[in-house]
C-alpha cells in the first residue's frame, strides 16, 4: 500500500501520519466519514479527507472512481448520505448559502451557460454572493471581474455569446467566472479540458500564481498524472470512491500507485525540468540492456 498520509504531515522517522501532527497544515474544508450515493448506488464510501489550507490539492483517479462526485460535495452541490463536509467545522449543510458562495467557488465538470448569455455577463454573475439589494454592483465587483478576464485571457471574448465560443474559450470564460468569486477555496474539476497544451499550462501556472500570491486553497481534479504530479502540494489518489493514497507527489507517485490506480505499468522517473517525479507508461525492457550512464537507464529501458 502506497502511504497514506495527513496533508503533508510526516512522522519523525519520516513515516506516515496518521495521528494529525500539530505541523500539519489547517483545513478549513475537510470530510468525515463522506459516503455520497446516487439513488441505491454508493459511489464514495466513508471518506476523510482534510483540505490543507493555502496548498494546491490535485485530485487523481481512473474515470468514473468519484473524482466529480467528491467535488461536487465539497461544493455543496450534493448532499452526504452519511457522514458530513465541513466547512470551519461546521457541517456545509448548516452554513448559510450566501455564506458559502463567497467562501467556496466551484467550477463543475461541465458547466451549463444560460442561453445567448454573454462572456461578460457570465463572468459578472461569479460577483453575485458579493452582492446586496441596495449596492447591485460596486468598483469591487468591477474591479474583479476585470481582473479574472484578463488573467485568462478572455477580455476580448466579453462580448461574444458563451455558446458561440470554442470549447477552450469556454473553458477558460468558466474559469474566469470562478475567479471572480474570489472565493478563499476554489474547486476545478478538470480545468485544463478542451484547452491545447499552451493555454493547459497557462491554466495551471495561472492556478498556482492565485495559490502562491494570493494564498488560495485550491481542489483540483487532473487527468493528467504528471501534471498533478507538477502542480500539486498534496495528491490524493482516489479508487472505487476511496482514498488509496495522498501525500507530496514526492512521495505518493510510485509505479505501485500508477499500477493500483489505473493498472497500468509504469517507470517514474525525474522530470527533467522540475525534479519531480515523472509517470512514463510502459513496463521497463530487460534490466541487462546497455544505457549511456548519462541518461538514466529507466528511461531508456521504457517501452511505450
Ligand atoms: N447524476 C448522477 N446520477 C447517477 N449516477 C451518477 C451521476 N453522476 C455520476 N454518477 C455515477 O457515479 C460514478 C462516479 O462518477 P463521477 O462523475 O464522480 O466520476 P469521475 O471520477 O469524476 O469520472 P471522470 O474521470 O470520468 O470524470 C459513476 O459511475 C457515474 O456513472
Ligand atoms: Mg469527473
Amino acid at each position: 500500500m502506497t502511504d497514506t498520509t495527513s496533508p503533508g504531515g510526516t512522522t519523525a522517522d519520516g513515516g506516515p501520519d496518521r495521528t494529525g501532527a500539530p505541523d500539519a497544515p489547517a483545513s478549513r474544508l475537510s470530510a468525515r466519514g463522506l459516503t455520497l450515493a446516487y439513488e441505491s448506488r454508493t459511489v464514495v464510501d466513508g471518506l476523510d479527507l482534510d483540505v490543507p489550507d493555502g496548498r494546491v490539492t490535485v485530485v487523481v483517479g481512473p474515470n468514473a472512481c468519484g473524482k466529480s462526485t467528491l467535488l461536487r460535495a465539497l461544493g455543496r452541490l450534493l448532499r452526504p448520505r452519511r457522514g458530513a463536509v465541513l466547512l470551519d467545522g461546521r457541517e456545509l449543510d448548516r452554513v448559510p448559502t450566501r455564506a458559502v458562495a463567497r467562501s467556496l467557488g466551484l467550477l463543475p465538470q461541465a458547466p451549463v451557460a444560460p442561453e445567448a448569455i454573454t462572456v461578460g455577463n457570465l463572468v459578472a454573475r461569479g460577483r453575485q454572493p458579493h452582492q446586496r439589494w441596495w449596492q447591485q454592483w460596486s468598483e469591487a465587483d468591477e474591479r474583479a471581474v476585470t481582473d479574472a478576464m484578463d488573467s485568462t485571457g478572455v477580455t476580448g471574448l466579453a462580448d461574444r455569446a458563451v455558446d458561440e465560443l470554442s470549447g477552450g474559450q469556454r473553458q477558460r470564460v468558466w474559469i474566469a467566472m470562478a475567479l471572480a468569486q474570489e472565493t478563499e477555496l476554489l474547486l476545478l474539476d478538470e480545468p485544463t479540458t478542451y484547452l491545447d497544451i499552451a493555454h493547459q499550462v497557462e491554466v495551471l501556472d495561472l492556478v498556482r500564481r492565485l495559490n502562491r500570491e494570493r494564498g488560495r486553497t485550491v481542489v483540483m481534479v487532473l487527468h493528467d498524472l504528471n501534471q498533478a504530479a507538477r502542480y500539486a502540494d498534496h495528491l490524493v489518489a482516489m479508487r472505487e470512491g476511496r482514498i488509496v493514497a495522498q501525500g507530496p507527489p514526492g512521495r505518493a507517485v510510485t509505479a505501485d500507485l500508477v499500477r493500483e490506480v489505473f493498472g497500468l505499468e509504469a517507470v517514474v522517473v525525474p522530470d527533467p525540468v522540475t525534479g519531480g517525479p515523472l509517470v512514463v507508461p510502459g513496463a521497463p525492457a530487460s534490466a541487462s540492456a546497455a544505457a549511456p550512464a548519462t541518461v538514466p537507464v529507466n528511461i531508456r529501458k521504457a517501452t511505450p
